[in-house]
């Protein structure tokens, strides 16, 4: 009986992102019985390496990066299957290479799926794409599943630097691969509180009809990094906070804060209603992306190694966006993100409306908060409601408290898997809920093309500085003022409260 055997073919194998997350992830994902059988694992990469010396290499960087030091059995077990193939990107000879020992690896084994990791600096993307294409590696285009087992490829971020940028290489692997093949990574669809949004949403009845402009005053999309730019100032530089965090990561969590419940938990319903909130999102014209825009850069980002003198390149980003349908009318979503801050943490602030009319009296103005609820992503896990409440044994004088709920706590035995693992293992059982379809990019570049330098006719805000160790320029807070709100957190708690 014919066996059916999958090969994970890696595109920069022996690159950061294959050492510190994917080899960690797919070895996990091994150890929890997660992969499917008869799956090998593909190298592919520049550096002249045996297939030993790539399983050393994998096996040293699983030590490092992985959550749990590999146990010796079972990293020998996984270590077999880990193959390792010399070659250049850009030269066409190589996959013909790759295409060969795929045939000798797979002999006897039918069908033989391939799953094509682009793990590699978007430069290379479209060149990769159109040799996978004209090597036959892809197999037909328009088909799925090819007579002789699956074909997919999987396409790190940045997926492009602009729309226009984004179009051309939609159209280049559209060239190659049917929309169904392909699979675009943003891993913060990969985490879990990520996936859990869905959940709280759409399996609590308590929330959902609060959930629109009746009740909720605004939202705040908050993720703030604690690391400068470290040593990546090479790529940073060229890219800036919109197109490393705005674009992806903070839009998605827009989208799944915004979006309409879906009917099933299937890619299209899902990618379709997430659609929905991007073409609602209010277009800006030049001057108004600088209203409701805030730029900042951290003091000491100039003399970063790599860093090209006197960049205006941008590190801190707030913005005011607003969904333009009926759920979301008039609310102000508000976005932050940015290197060098006070503390790593990604969360989601519902605030909602303040009671019309106060009875009570507050022991201190400044502790009265309308109710709110923080969805905290990271680092600490979990949920805060906040509510007023009275003060015990002081007449009726109220004051604001949280009802919490940890991760931690509740699932004991339970670690939070990296983003990583759920991903990988989507992509081998060909669910694409967790990825980015085209047409959402593209839609995602439109509404911050604004932001981007370069672009004609904008002249763009320029960063304003600000000090490592804070919560951003000053004007961050001015833009909330405007509306008459302030930056709450971090998960529920003030931030000078927190302070
Ligand atoms: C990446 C960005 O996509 O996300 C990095 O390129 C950023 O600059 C990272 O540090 C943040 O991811 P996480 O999972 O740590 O929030």
């Amino acid at each position: 009986m014919a066996v059916e055997a999958t090969t994970l073919i890696i595109f920069g194998g022996t690159g950061d992102l294959a050492r510190r997350k994917l080899l960690p992830a797919l070895f996990q994902l091994g150890c929890k019985g997660r992969l499917p059988d008869n799956l090998r694992i593909v190298g592919f990469a520049r550096q002249q390496r045996s297939d030993d010396g790539y399983r050393d290499l994998m096996g040293e960087s699983v030590r490092e990066f992985g959550s749990l030091a590999p146990h010796a059995d079972e990293w020998t077990d996984f270590a077999k299957n880990l193959f390792y193939l010399p070659g250049d990107l850009d030269v066409p000879g190589d996959y013909a290479n790759l295409q060969s020992r795929l045939k000798e690896l797979e002999e006897g084994q039918e069908p033989a799926n391939r799953l094509f990791y682009l793990s590699v600096a978007p430069r290379f993307f479209e060149a990769a794409i159109a040799n996978l294409g004209s090597s036959g590696l892809a197999g037909e285009p328009g088909l799925g599943r090819i007579e002789h087992g699956w074909r997919r490829a999987v396409i790190e971020k940045p997926f492009g630097r602009d729309l226009d940028s984004a179009r051309t290489l939609n159209d280049a692997v559209g060239r190659v691969f049917d929309e169904s093949q392909v699979y675009r990574i943003d891993h913060y669809l990969g985490k879990e509180t990520v996936q859990n949004l869905l959940v709280f949403r759409f399996s609590n009845t308590i929330f959902e009809p609060l959930w629109n402009r009746n009740y909720v005053d605004n939202i705040q999309i908050t993720a703030a990094e604690e690391v400068s730019v470290e040593d990546r100032a090479g790529y940073y530089d060229n890219s800036g906070v919109v197109r490393d965090m705005v674009q992806n990561h903070l839009l998605q969590l827009l989208t799944m804060v915004a979006m309409e419940p879906p009917n099933a938990m299937d890619a299209n319903s899902l990618r379709n209603h997430k659609i929905e909130v991007l073409r609602a999102i209010r277009r800006w014209e030049p001057a108004d992306a600088t209203q409701n825009t805030v730029l900042g850069q951290y003091k000491g980002y100039l003399e970063e190694r790599g860093v090209a003198s006197g960049s205006s390149t941008p590190t801190f980003a707030a913005l005011r966006l607003y969904v333009d349908n009926w759920r979301w009318q008039g609310v102000p979503f508000y976005l932050r993100t940015g290197k060098s801050m006070a503390e790593k943490v990604t969360e989601i602030v519902i605030q909602f409306k303040r009671p019309p009319h106060m009875m009570f009296s507050v022991a201190d103005a400044d502790d009265l908060s309308p109710n709110s609820l923080a969805l905290c992503l990271q680092p600490d896990e979990g949920v805060h409601l906040r509510f007023g409440v009275k003060i015990p044994d002081q007449g009726m004088i109220m004051d604001s408290k949280d009802m919490s709920f940890h991760y931690d706590s509740a699932f004991k035995d339970q670690d939070i898997p990296e983003a990583y693992e759920r991903l990988l293992q989507d992509a081998l059982e060909g669910d694409a809920s967790l990825f980015i379809r085209s047409d959402h990019i593209e839609q995602a570049w439109r509404i911050v093309e604004h932001l981007l330098e370069n672009q004609s006719g904008v002249s763009n805000p320029q960063p304003e500085q600000y000090d490592p160790g804070s919560w951003g320029p000053e004007s961050s807070d001015r833009l909330l003022a405007e509306n008459g709100h302030r930056w709450l957190g971090v998960c529920g708690l003030d931030q000078e409260a927190h302070a």
